[in-house]
């Protein structure tokens, strides 16, 4: 996807204009490795304290506070510490670490060299989806040129402290990012969540004390190292600190990348983005993937941050801005969506296994015309006994475009089944009604 290159912070996505930015040369040249040096002379626990100072929270869409991740280590259990890094992003809509490895490897190198020293890991992992070959590639490069300078490797700069860093390609499955999931795939299982607790930072990879977070939150850590925690914690909102990465796709007029404060609205960056195409108007979109209940044009004044888009009704999630303009037809925008989680449910726990089959088989009925209002009914019934009752998030997740389409456009279900069938004219992608 290409990106026009508008922040309204511009750190990670800085140097993502120059031709070279992702070799090592030109990270240099623009700062980068400067963070390590700074962070090597201090101790790790000040690392951790400036990390929590920060209140960066995981990009990755949670939203756990990343200091106090890396504070529930479990200590003294005579195991190696780990630090792996997630960046198997494959939530629907969500484009913003694939781009920041391709155009900036270095600075998730240097964020996972410095991660790993304040937590105390000497070995260190990023997991990247097997389908991104040119990914796997160029950060391969990255982590290459960072041994040949000596980041990486034994006695890193002269400090004493070694690490080794693996980037080892996933096979391709949603669940994947979810992260037991992700650490039974990088042990050669295959990929299924395992029961939390004890969540990773008490028994991750091999058993030992593991850190997992996102590729965007470690990338955040040479930058609040450099210019410090006050200067992180100035920019976003009271609970949700720092800036972040919002990925605008489909009917807008600049698809691509904005790095801005967290608590922008949509309105604001759609301005940035050219607004929704030409001629067209906002129908609705998500706020952070698929998984997140979407929004209408009444959101378009909600503060992009988790309090507030939590307060609205969905999530901020991956920050992954889906828009769709009124030629789309809400309903089989949710039957694709629902398809995909059917064929990604790892099959491990009856709710999302045979919940997601049942939904999918629904929403290609009522999609067709077949249905009546009772239906609908059916079809939440089926959606609540899913949510809260599954293994994992992604079971949660298949619940949200469902849910929140019947609430928001049942008229346009119900316009499916008087219709006998769509009402909007696909070849011409014109309005419906
Ligand atoms: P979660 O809220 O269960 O956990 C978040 C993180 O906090 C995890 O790393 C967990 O280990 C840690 N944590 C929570 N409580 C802890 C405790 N008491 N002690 C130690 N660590 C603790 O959320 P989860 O299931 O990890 O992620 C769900 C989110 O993932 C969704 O909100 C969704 O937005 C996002 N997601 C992102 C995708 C992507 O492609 N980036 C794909 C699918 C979902
Ligand atoms: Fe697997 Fe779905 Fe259950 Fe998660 S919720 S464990 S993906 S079957």
């Amino acid at each position: 996807m290409g990106s026009p290159m508008t922040t309204l912070t511009p750190v990670l996505t800085k140097n993502w204009d120059q031709a070279d930015s992702f070799t090592r040369t030109a990270y240099e040249r623009n700062g980068g490795y400067q963070p390590l040096r700074k962070a090597l002379g201090m101790e790790p626990s000040a690392i951790v304290e400036a990390v929590k100072d920060s209140g960066l929270r995981g990009r990755g869409g949670a939203g756990f506070p990343t200091g106090m991740k890396w504070g529930f280590l479990a200590q003294g259990t005579g195991k190696p510490t780990y630090l792996v890094v997630n960046a198997d992003e494959s939530e629907p809509g969500t484009c913003k670490d694939i781009p920041l490895m391709m155009a900036d490897p270095h600075v998730l190198v240097e964020g996972v060299i410095i991660s790993s020293y304040a937590i105390g890991a000497h070995q260190a992992f990023i997991y990247v989806r097997g389908e991104v070959l040119h990914v796997i590639r160029r950060l391969r490069q990255a982590v290459e040129e960072a041994y040949e300078a000596g980041y990486l490797g034994r006695d890193i700069l002269g400090s004493g402290f070694d690490l080794d860093l693996v980037v080892h390609a996933g096979a391709g499955a949603y669940i994947c990012g979810e992260e037991t999931a992700l650490l039974d795939s990088l042990e050669g299982f295959r990929g299924q969540p395992r029961l939390k607790p004890p969540f990773p930072a008490v028994a991750g990879l091999y058993g030992g004390p593991t850190v997992v977070n996102n590729v965007e939150s470690i990338a955040s850590v040479p930058s609040i190292v450099d210019r410090g925690a006050d200067w992180f914690a100035s920019m976003g909102t009271e609970k949700s600190k720092g800036f972040g990465i919002f990925s605008l796709s489909g009917h807008v007029t600049r698809p691509g990348q904005y790095e801005a404060p967290l608590g922008i609205t949509l309105r604001e960056l759609l301005e940035m983005a050219g607004g929704i195409r030409e001629g067209h108007e906002l129908k609705f979109w998500t706020p952070g993937g698929s998984s997140t209940p979407i929004f209408t044009a009444e959101h378009l004044d909600v503060p992009l941050d988790f309090e507030s888009v939590g307060a609205a009704g969905s999530m901020l999630g991956t920050r992954a801005l889906q828009i769709f303009d009124e030629t789309t037809c809400v309903v089989r925008a949710v039957l694709r969506w629902t398809e995909f989680y059917a064929h990604e449910s790892c099959g491990k726990c009856t709710p999302c296994r045979e919940g997601t089959y049942w939904l999918k088989q629904m929403m290609k009925r009522l999609e067709a015309g077949q249905g009546t209002e009772e239906d609908l009914s059916t079809l939440n019934d089926i959606a609540d006994n899913i949510l809260g009752r599954s293994f994992c998030a992604l079971g949660d997740g298949a619940t949200s475009p469902i849910h929140s389409s019947i609430k928001h456009f049942r008229e346009e279900y119900l316009a499916h089944f008087s219709h006998g069938g769509c009402p909007f004219d696909h070849a011409k992608s014109t309005k419906w009604g």
